[in-house]
């Protein structure tokens, strides 16, 4: 039996397919259309996912939406009806697009796809706990979700028993954490809904001075975790900007203009909203698992994308273990809807525990051959065990490597299959890495990935949380770098002492595994720089011929696509 999932029209479009309970393939449509966060109906993602199974729409037994436009639709119209007639021109153009598209999904599947059988379309909250939960390693959990919106929720508290979610509590919009966080992301001159990343790297810098004004002025926390927002800063609900003149005011600046320099305010304000968003997350965590009694939490929603405030609730809640599943945001409700309609609608038994990440598009060694003869470039080709060997060495001569390899990860991070990789013990390679091979701001961090069996001699992990089925191999959390240790992997130590780490094992990703193990072999450091295989403002590389072009215009030093080694 065949169960597709789709997520679009908001943010992040994306296709996941199940065959008989288990994940054939799942992919976001900006790796196809290059097109950074692409919200389109993910027709290219919807066709990689068949070509991934082998079949066509005709063997696909149920299609699942990822949230139900109608609710949707009510909440904004209700949203720009309370706030007429400020809301007018956001109202005007909300409505060109629902009616000509957003309000007719069922059609839009039914005919792009040429489908006859059954759509159901879960709520939006249910998709993000479902695409956590239900391949989570937990019989029993408690599931917080948290985002900028879906239908009506912002955020919800609930439980997971077997294949059932339920949901207890939720926090309504206008009220959003996301939506504070994004306002911040806004008014710090970054863009909303891809930049939220930046807001958490910057913190760090500054100090949290502008805490006690944002909930004096901006925000009223509850013990609960449960908050009101002062709807008289904030544009949003009605108008194209974030927030309005009153906002800034009450913070003495305009708008940071995008690209100018980013003073110590401007650190301050990052690090004070991150700080309020640890305050209620942790409130959040504390009260469900007052309401639960239970030792096991999953998070989803964009919010449990900010690894920062992740880490907080593991350390500040009675919380044992804690699971997220790497697409947390809107793309991995293509995921969840598809699983709720496979466990929680049909009863079927629940098969995945999340061990990997990698359900995306991969390139035989013929193509990738096929394509670098048709370009008439120069490679070398060895086997597995050379290649580790060849590259190992060239990251500690201190090159800067692309290295593309296998299924593409889902989610928004590269995991060792689409990365541009470096030596973690030169600081230099931060500056480098940022400045010349990706093109984004110095100050942004990079993660580690590190070898499990020795990342405790590097990293204070938390007990617990270690593992494949963990988010620790997920850059999903951080952990403090030993102080003996810092010195020694300078690139990935932020400056406030932590890393956002992903552990490897070879069970995970036996040949990025072995390139680290040989590294660490020649150099005695188990530690490498992973970022991702892009440049600033587009997606993660998808092709042989993404990943050289990629290649080409920036630093790199070298390039790997499979078994193949490309120097300049
Ligand atoms: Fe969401």
């Amino acid at each position: 039996m065949y169960i597709l999932g789709i997520s679009c029209f908001y943010h992040d479009a994306a296709a996941s397919l199940l065959k008989d309970g288990e994940i054939v393939a799942a992919a976001q449509e900006e790796r196809f259309t290059r097109k950074k966060h692409d919200d389109s109906f993910p027709t290219q993602a919807i066709n990689y996912c068949f070509k991934e199974a082998g079949i066509d729409i005709s063997q696909v037994d149920y299609i699942g939406f990822y949230d139900k436009p109608l609710l949707k639709f009510e909440r904004i119209l209700e949203s720009y009806i309370d706030n007429f007639p400020k809301s007018w021109r956001a109202f005007i153009a909300a409505m060109s697009v629902w009616l000509s598209k957003k309000l007719w999904i069922k059609e839009v599947i039914k005919n792009k796809l040429q489908y006859r059988g059954e759509i159901y379309f879960i709520n939006h909250h249910l998709s993000h706990a479902a695409s956590s939960f239900l391949v989570s390693p937990f019989d029993t959990s408690a599931i917080l979700t948290v985002d900028a919106v879906g239908e009506w929720a912002t955020a919800t508290f609930g439980i997971g028993r077997g294949k059932d979610i339920k949901i207890l509590k939720e926090i309504n919009w206008p009220h959003s954490l996301g939506m504070l966080y994004s306002a911040f992301t806004y008014y710090l001159g970054f863009r909303v809904n891809d930049a939220e990343y930046k807001v958490m790297g910057a913190a760090p810098y500054g100090k949290p001075v502008y805490t006690d004004l944002i909930k004096k002025e901006l925000i009223d926390i509850k013990e609960d975790g449960s908050f009101k927002l002062n709807l008289d800063y904030f544009e949003y609900p009605y108008g194209f900007r974030m927030v309005n003149k009153k906002f800034e005011n009450l913070f003495g600046e305009p708008r940071r203009t995008p690209e100018s320099k980013i003073e110590q305010r401007h650190w301050d304000l990052a690090a004070s909203i991150q700080e309020v968003t640890n305050e209620i997350t942790i409130k959040m965590a504390n009260h469900l698992y007052r309401e639960t009694g239970l030792k096991n939490i999953c998070l989803a929603g964009g919010v449990a994308l900010n690894c920062v405030s992740n880490s907080k609730i593991l350390n500040n809640s009675p919380f044992e273990n804690i699971f997220i599943q790497p697409a947390a945001g809107d793309a991995g409700g293509a995921l969840g809807v598809a699983l709720y309609i496979d466990n929680a609608v049909l009863g079927n038994d629940r098969k995945i525990q999340w061990e990997h990440s990698f359900w995306g598009p991969s390139f035989s060694n013929e193509k990738v051959k096929e394509f670098l003869d048709k370009k008439g470039l120069e490679y070398h080709q060895f086997d597995n065990e050379t290649l580790v060997k060849k590259v190992a060495q060239l990251i500690a001569k201190q090159k800067v490597v692309g290295w593309f390899q296998g299924r593409m990860e889902w989610g928004p991070r590269a995991l060792g299959n689409r990365s541009i990789i470096a030596d973690a013990r030169n600081k230099e390679n931060w500056r480098k890495v940022n400045l010349k091979i990706k093109f984004r701001e110095s100050f942004r961090p990079f993660a580690p990935t590190v070898l499990e069996e020795k990342s405790e001699d590097y990293f204070e992990i938390p007990k617990g949380v270690l593992g494949r089925k963990t988010p620790t191999s997920y850059m999903l959390l951080i952990a403090k770098v030993k102080e003996e240790k810092r010195k020694e992997i300078p690139a990935v130590t932020h400056i406030d002492g932590t890393a956002r780490l992903q552990t490897i094992s070879r069970e995970q990703n036996p040949l990025y595994y072995d390139l680290i193990k040989e590294f660490d072999k020649i150099t005695g450091c188990p530690v490498i720089i992973n970022t991702s295989f892009n440049v600033r403002g587009e997606p993660i590389i998808h092709s042989p011929e993404d990943a050289y072009n990629c290649f080409m215009k920036t630093g790199m030093d070298c390039l790997v696509i499979n078994n193949f080694l490309l120097l300049k």
